[in-house]
């Protein structure tokens, strides 16, 4: 084929071969890779281009020509608009296979020459209503879909790169059933109510998230509004009628964001109930606050905390240190297996949740403590803590910063058990590891996010 050829917004046929890093097929035509979004593979698909570069070009489905024998009907009335499943036409147990080679294809770079060994992709059993936790926008200007109208709020999520507008969500199959409910009842009350959606681009407004979260093993329920200021009469009736219609609600609580950042985080008012909500993983229960980040598949955390503790083969004489500790749930989790351990995290809130989870679970060997761990980790703030036999490290998407991951490399702990959202980033860290003082003993995919193209990893690694 003739790359100089193309043209954006030309129409072509392709052959989808392969399912790339992020969820979009790939195509092979001559020289040239095409990254076609809303494709899986076995597809023939007619694809528009919609970027051309040099070495690739980036184009996006709109007719399947010749079904994929993997392919399934995707149960989500809004699959084809919305960005967040954006696998759920592929049979689970091919998405695991694809999950699994991206996994192997990203880490062996890494490895050189020899062959990663990396245990087969552990499953979900629960495949659909997983999430434990979902943030939808609250809006006046609607994502159109072919003639339907709107009322004068929607709410739902946002269209791939789009940060004004929202698809009017009815019904999310990944999120806990009830969150459906709740999204109903809150659109129906904001427009009877006539409640004015924030505009993102005029900074006019009120209601800009609602943020719903359930602890799946003790069913209790938090919904958390973030508004533009703080006028609880205006909410009130929201308030009053999900109290009513939910009766396992715990607590309400409205965010304050004031600013023209378009975060759902801010300062945290009380509306109704307690300020958190219980969650049990295994014999252990937890408290979760608003701010507070909780794994949000509850239904598969217990197999990944369940992996550490395997893979770590702790002893009793252990020293631990959970980096990026969230609510302390890892460290707690492990805590019985060690001497002691030492939890760090940024989110003050969360370090609160965590003494407080600590006291709850009448744990005695673990202490926490708040702060950036870049500046942390190493610094004489931490001089009279025991040096760890081994470390965790639960980083977000970005992984870990140099200045952690050097102060990890000094303080040199036995093992090194780094669980990862976000493969690419954890091969990069990996790479440093493995090249100053490292090597590879396990590596472990499970997959939290069905449909998603999200896979965590936990990897292990001696001190050579
Ligand atoms: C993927 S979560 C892991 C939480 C916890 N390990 C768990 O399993 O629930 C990452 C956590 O790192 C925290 N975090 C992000 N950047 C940080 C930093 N620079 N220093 C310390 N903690 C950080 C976040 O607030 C979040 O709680």
């Amino acid at each position: 084929m003739e790359d100089k050829k193309l043209k954006r917004r030309q129409e072509i046929k392709l052959k989808i071969s392969d399912l790339a890093f992020g969820g979009r097929g790939i195509s092979k035509e001559d020289d040239l890779v095409f990254f076609v979004k809303d494709a899986i593979p076995n597809q023939d698909v007619i694809a528009k281009i919609s970027k051309i570069k040099k070495n690739y070009v980036e184009a996006y489905s709109i007719e399947t020509i010749k079904k994929s024998k993997d392919q399934v009907d995707p149960p989500c009335e809004h699959f084809e608009w919305c960005g967040g499943c954006t696998t759920q036409q592929l049979d689970y147990q091919k998405q695991l296979y694809f999950k699994q080679k991206q996994i192997s294809d990203i880490l062996n770079k890494i490895a050189g020459e020899k062959d990663l060994d990396i245990n087969p992709i552990i499953g979900c059993e629960q495949t659909f209503f997983y999430r434990n936790k979902m943030e939808y926008t609250f809006s006046g200007v609607p994502w159109y879909i072919g003639d339907e109208s709107y009322d004068d709020v929607v709410i739902g999520l946002h269209v791939p790169k789009r940060f004004d507008k929202i698809l009017n969500i009815n019904k999310c199959h990944i999120n806990h059933d009830i969150f459906n409910d709740i999204l109903q009842i809150s659109k129906e009350i904001s427009v009877k109510e006539k409640m004015v959606p924030y505009d993102v681009r005029k900074h006019t407004g009120f209601l800009r998230f609602l943020v719903i979260r359930i602890g799946v093993h003790t069913n209790e329920v938090m919904v958390n509004l973030v508004t533009a200021g703080y006028k609880p009469e205006i909410v009130k009736p929201l308030v009053d009628a999900l109290v009513d219609r939910i009766p396992n609600i715990k607590s309400i609580v409205n965010t304050i964001n004031n600013k023209k950042s378009n975060i759902a985080s801010g300062s945290t008012k009380l509306l109704y109930g307690q300020e958190f909500i219980n969650e049990k993983i295994g014999d252990y229960t937890f408290k979760i606050s608003a701010n507070s980040f909780f794994q949000t598949n509850s239904y598969q955390v217990k197999t990944l905390y369940d992996y550490i503790i395997k893979t770590a083969e702790f002893k009793e004489s252990d020293i631990v240190y959970d980096l990026y500790c969230g609510a302390g749930t890892i460290g707690i989790y492990i805590s019985k297996f060690v001497k002691k351990v030492y939890g760090i995290e940024i989110v003050e809130d969360a370090v609160k949740d965590a003494k407080i989870n600590a006291e709850l679970n009448s744990i005695d060997n673990i202490d926490f403590y708040c702060g950036d761990l870049k500046d942390v980790l190493g610094s004489e703030k931490m001089d009279n803590i025991k040096k760890p036999t081994t470390v965790i490290v639960d980083p977000p998407r970005p992984g870990l910063h140099p200045n952690t991951l050097k102060n990890l490399l000094k303080i040199k702990p036995k093992k090194i058990i780094y669980v990862s959202c976000n493969p690419a980033t954890m091969a990069r860290d990996l790479e440093i590891l493995i090249n100053e003082k490292y090597s590879i003993k396990d590596l472990q995919p499970i997959d939290m996010f069905p449909h998603t193209p999200h896979v965590e990893c936990v990897t292990t690694l001696i001190l050579n």
